[in-house]
């Protein structure tokens, strides 16, 4: 008799495509805060959060709650036919979030990719400029427009080209695998002043509309600059009258520890995105602008059937009073502290961890062959995903290389939790060099 699981994967195999993949071999049942069930009955430790989207947790309480009040009550008329109180509280909620002490207006969309393609027509229309800079390693989504600033080639870009036209991609600071073989802060982060380069051999500065980075590159690698990079890359923007368009689709919401991880910086972006964690699982993005900017395109110029849907507004406004009244972010910031800690001790005791980086709690290992060499271990970061699953553990891997670990575990984790899947993944790296 075959089980459940087997029935399933029979089922997927047959009628799903293999190319939206599976990472872990499971399909839930249920899922409360930082545990999911499988169909089985075996319980997961989640260190990956459905890719950063339940920082509030699984089936928040508050979630559910105003999702099923919502539902009870209008799941849908379409902001542009009829227009419901969930997204104009949310988007004021937002506007006085976000950082910058300038007039901001919010509007909103059902993915990431979505919302990064507003905000280049935001800056397009405005700048009236073709060309937008974006950076190796960074991940911005798979719609044509997305996937042209994305930089990682296999498994996103492979086969899909051509790519959208004016699109100019340079070195991000990486400072663990330097692209111009410095050492901060020795090298003055002569990375940021290379963008003034790139106006000589690239594209002008007068064709360019946008820069767009990620503050913390989540698909690329969780690759965090330095303190002082953001400032100088806004002031070259400023100087040349560009947009400065930050994706804060996996860094935000407080996986940082910080609403915005961009604060960590203390600059305020021309236009903000964020999506995975905003509505507590339910699809929504948002494009958070500089209203000079965003209040100038044409009536009917953005939009879209599901944007802003009323369950996942509602499910989003529930999200911020988790987050910001019910004291989540700070309980983030004291998990940031406990997984660095953590983090660095695993590295003390095995080699293969070169690298430990990030913010709060959105942190990764650099997993290498050689700490001189800094050879990528790509096969075995894939091998430890794999053991620490068969110990009841879910985590991801990331980077360009695919040699990185990272965790974007619910924020309302247990410690008790923590420590078990730490646990796990401590014997998963002792099983990984045996
Ligand atoms: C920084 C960033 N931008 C955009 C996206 C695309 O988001 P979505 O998958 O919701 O389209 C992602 C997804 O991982 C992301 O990490």
């Amino acid at each position: 008799m075959p089980n459940r699981y087997e029935e399933l994967t029979k089922l997927r195999k047959k009628n799903v495509p293999q190319a939206p993949y599976n990472i872990t071999p499971a399909f839930i049942r249920e899922a409360r805060g930082a545990l999911m069930i499988d169909v089985e009955g075996r319980e997961l430790i989640d260190f990956a959060g459905g890719i950063g989207v339940n920082n509030v947790g699984h089936c928040h309480p508050k979630v559910v709650a105003a999702i099923k009040d919502q539902a009870d009550k209008c799941i849908h008329t379409c902001f542009h036919v009829a227009m419901y109180d969930a997204y104009v509280d949310l988007a004021a909620r937002l506007n006085a979030l976000a950082p910058g002490d300038f007039p901001k207006m919010t509007m909103f969309a059902n993915s990431g990719a979505e919302a990064v393609e507003n905000a280049v027509k935001i800056a397009r229309y405005n700048k009236k400029r073709p060309a937008v800079i974006c950076f190796e390693n960074g991940y911005h989504g798979r719609t044509l427009y997305t996937l042209s600033l994305t930089s990682k080639i296999k498994p996103y870009k492979f086969g899909f080209g051509p790519f959208a036209s004016e699109v100019y991609r340079i070195p991000f600071a990486y400072c663990y695998r330097c692209p111009f073989g410095l050492q901060y802060p020795g090298c003055s982060v002569a990375c940021a002043d290379y963008l003034e380069d790139v106006f000589v051999s690239h594209v002008s500065a007068e064709a360019t509309a946008a820069i767009i980075a990620e503050p913390i590159q989540g698909e690329g690698g969780f690759i965090t600059p330095p303190p002082e990079y953001f400032s100088k890359v806004q002031k070259i923007a400023q100087k040349y009258d560009i947009a400065f368009i930050i994706d804060e689709v996996q860094t935000g919401v407080g996986r940082t520890g910080k609403f915005f991880a961009i604060e960590h910086w203390d600059i305020a972006p021309d236009i903000l995105t964020l999506a995975k964690s905003l509505a507590g699982g339910m699809p929504l993005s948002a494009i958070i602008a500089r209203e000079e900017l965003i209040n100038k395109i044409h009536v009917g110029g953005l939009g879209g059937t599901f944007s802003g849907n009323p369950v996942s507004c509602r499910a989003g406004l529930a999200v911020l009073e988790i987050m910001l009244e019910d004291g989540l972010l700070q309980r983030a910031q004291r998990l940031g502290e406990k997984l660095f800690a953590q983090f660095k001790n695993l590295q003390e005791k095995f080699e293969i961890i070169g690298d430990v980086r990030g913010k709060g709690p959105m942190l990764a290992m650099e997993l290498v062959r050689d700490r001189e060499t800094k050879t990528p271990a790509k096969e075995e970061a894939d091998k430890l995903v794999k053991i620490c699953f068969e110990k009841g553990l879910v985590l991801l891997s990331c980077g360009n290389f695919g040699n990185v670990i990272r965790t974007l575990m619910p924020l309302v984790i247990t410690d008790e939790q923590l420590q078990r899947g730490l646990s796990m993944l401590e014997e998963g790296f002792q099983e990984l060099i045996t």
